[in-house]
């Protein structure tokens, strides 16, 4: 059995590596494939360090563009690659560009695909990550759920019972693996925050980033924040560039503690110890509901409801009355719910590789 996993942004890293030990730890002969739609050092290449993950045997260096050109440029590249190695499945995860180009790759040649991290929906189809993951979903051959409503979604599209696997969480997979690991981050000296003493901000949605209205009210909010707990912003590319183009710098001055994009064991360290976590990420709603932390998600929706009927989730959106006032509440210090929503337990590449197995 031969296996080809695709990955292209920074998402995608830790929910491939605990397959990746999986197929090592099992012998299965696999392929690792690196789009390249996150080249930064940064965004990409320090995950795989952090994660132990090896090289990937092929980078397609596809880079930025807009939408049609990323997923274009990954669909023309990756053909190629899939007939020569001829794999009996891909196996893309999340809901990225590279995600969506590498499906239609591979469906169109007949490989199966096995998507992880199926069936959620935003059902905001404003979201480029809510169209990947319908079109994706559509044709592929095995959806791993991570949550049940995933597998409810996907029946209710038509999807065959027989191609939906409720298995858990590989994200989740690697927090457990490092979470150790990260306790001997020095980032918190680094940064000069100690435990319970900052917020983390992260922010890069398009909807919030890309419309000088919507950045600034979000940075008026958190800088009101800021006056009381200081924030740790990493600043992804996206955003950095767009908080200087519409003028917004001035508004970072006072509170915010700045840096470029953290590793994966910095990060994970910085999310576990913050009192608090305001965020428009998916992933890290995920995160800090397993590692109990308050998270205040800048979203209108989100495809992970689990980490708000059971984990430590609220959604706000961008208005900045319900930010200050969700972070009131948090500082307040109302009663948390932390519970670990189901099979989100460490185990979920197991079961994916238990079912390539068993099927192939
Ligand atoms: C992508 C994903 C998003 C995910 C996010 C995590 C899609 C549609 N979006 O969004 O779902 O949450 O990654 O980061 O696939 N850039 C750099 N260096 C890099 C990568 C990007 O400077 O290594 C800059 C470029 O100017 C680029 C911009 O960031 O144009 C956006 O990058 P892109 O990959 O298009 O989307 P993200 O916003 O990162």
């Amino acid at each position: 059995m031969k296996i080809l996993c695709v990955v292209g942004a920074r998402p995608n890293f830790m929910k491939i590596a605990p397959i990746i030990d999986e197929l090592k730890s099992r012998n299965i002969d696999y392929v690792l494939v690196h789009t390249g739609q996150h080249y930064d050092e940064k965004m990409s290449q320090f995950f795989f360090v952090d994660l132990g993950m090896p090289k990937p045997h092929v980078d397609l260096g596809v880079g930025s563009g807009s939408h049609a050109k990323q997923t274009g440029e990954v669909l023309m590249r990756i053909e190629p690659i899939m007939e020569q190695e001829q794999p009996d499945v891909v196996v893309v995860v999340g809901d990225v560009n590279s995600t969506l180009a590498a499906t239609l790759a591979a469906a169109k040649l007949g490989i199966p695909v096995a998507h992880v991290e199926a069936g959620l929906r935003s059902f905001d189809r404003s979201m480029p990550e809510e169209i990947n993951r319908l079109m994706t979903d559509s044709v592929a051959d095995y959806l791993f759920t991570t949550e049940e409503l995933a597998g409810e979604h996907l029946r209710r599209e038509g999807i065959d019972d027989e191609k939906i696997f409720f298995v858990g969480n590989t994200m989740i997979d690697s927090l457990f693996k490092h979470v150790k690991r990260a306790d001997e981050s020095k980032i918190l000296d680094q940064l000069g925050v100690a435990p319970k003493k900052y917020g983390v901000v992260t922010l890069h949605r398009p909807s919030n980033v890309d419309q000088p209205e919507s950045l600034r009210g979000i940075l008026e909010a958190l800088s009101t924040i800021a006056r009381d707990l200081p924030l740790v912003f990493p600043i992804h590319p996206r955003t950095r560039k767009r908080i200087s183009e519409f003028g917004l710098d001035s508004l970072l001055e006072q509170g915010f503690i700045l840096s470029e994009p953290l590793g994966y064991l910095d990060f994970l360290r910085l999310n576990k110890d913050a009192r608090l976590v305001l965020t428009d990420s998916g992933g890290i709603q995920e995160e800090t509901t397993v590692l109990g932390v308050p998270c205040i998600t800048l979203r209108y929706n989100t495809e992970r409801p689990i980490t708000v009927t059971a984990g430590t989730n609220q959604l706000v959106g961008a208005d900045k009355q319900q930010i200050l006032a969700a972070a009131l509440k948090v500082l307040s210090g109302e009663a948390e719910k932390k519970q670990i929503p189901p099979l989100w337990d460490g185990q979920a590449a197991k079961r994916i590789v238990d079912v390539l197995q068993q099927t192939l």
